[in-house]
């Protein structure tokens, strides 16, 4: 990809780890990621871990804190919610926002997304908006269009001003935690298909800053050519963001990439 975009490995961590297993990983990361800045690093562990992985992250300026989830609203009767102030306090820089998850199993809507990107980019977050299409989608040939519905009402209202903030992370669902990865022209197909509405969107200078991260069973195995393709700025990593060992290898595939087209 072009160099006016820097990679982005952001590791997914799910409902896994609890705060003190999730210190464990962070600190085996610090040492597999070390010094290098040229690949923006983050962890997004669940929110009961954030606290503490933000006083390990204290004086480490490579790696980020991000969160799996946000409500819209700044404060009130949500049981059960965070806000975007709340993960702000916790020096808190991403939230990953309509992961399939959230869209499948919490019925999270289009509309409702939108709200939280939109609070997210107010309270200075950057938010990593997630796509991608089932595989009944794919087979029946909806990949683009359902993508392509997902950016446009995810990103409904983004002021121009901001939209260099925002993380698209396309993450086919048939993909994810299944160890099927899309080959990298089907993963840059898509990810074209993403540029060109952000471009629809925000105008080419814009679209060009934002980074669109491949998620689904990316692996160090796989990540070489992945990474290698045009449009494919970054990974949501879940599976193998566990263990420090294999996300390190992450960041250094995407930190060979990143020199191989410096
Ligand atoms: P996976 O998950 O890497 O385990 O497939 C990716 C994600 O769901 O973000």
């Amino acid at each position: 990809m072009a160099q006016v975009r820097k990679y982005l490995i952001a590791g997914n961590w799910k409902m896994n780890k609890t705060a003190s297993d999730g210190a464990d990983l962070i600190k085996g990361i610090i040492q597999e990621v070390g010094e290098q800045t040229e690949v923006g690093v983050a962890v997004c562990p669940p929110f009961t871990g954030l606290e503490t992985a933000a006083e390990i992250l204290e004086g480490v300026n490579n790696i980020s804190l991000g969160a799996q989830n946000m409500h819209p609203e700044p404060e009130g009767a949500y049981t059960g919610e965070i806000s975007a102030a709340m993960l702000r306090t916790l020096y808190v820089s991403f939230v990953i926002l309509g992961h399939s998850e959230r869209r499948e199993y919490f019925g999270e809507s289009d509309a409702f997304i939108n709200q939280k990107v939109l609070a997210a980019l107010e309270s200075n977050l950057k938010p990593i908006l997630c796509v991608g299409e089932t595989l009944e989608q794919r087979e029946d040939g909806h990949t683009l269009s359902v993508v392509s519905r997902q950016v446009n009402e995810g990103l409904k209202d983004v002021p121009k001003d901001k939209a260099d903030q925002v993380v698209i992370a396309y993450e086919p669902i048939w993909a994810i935690g299944t160890g099927k990865t899309a080959t990298p022209e089907m993963a840059q197909e898509v990810h074209g298909e993403i540029r060109s509405i952000l471009v629809q969107l925000f105008g080419e200078a814009t679209a060009k800053k934002i980074r669109i991260l491949y998620g689904g069973s990316m692996k160090p195995a796989n990540a070489d050519e992945l990474l290698a393709m045009k449009d494919i700025d970054g990974g949501l990593i879940g599976g193998a963001s566990l263990d420090a060992k294999s996300f390190g290898k992450l960041v250094s595939s995407a930190l060979a990439a990143s020199r191989a087209t410096a």
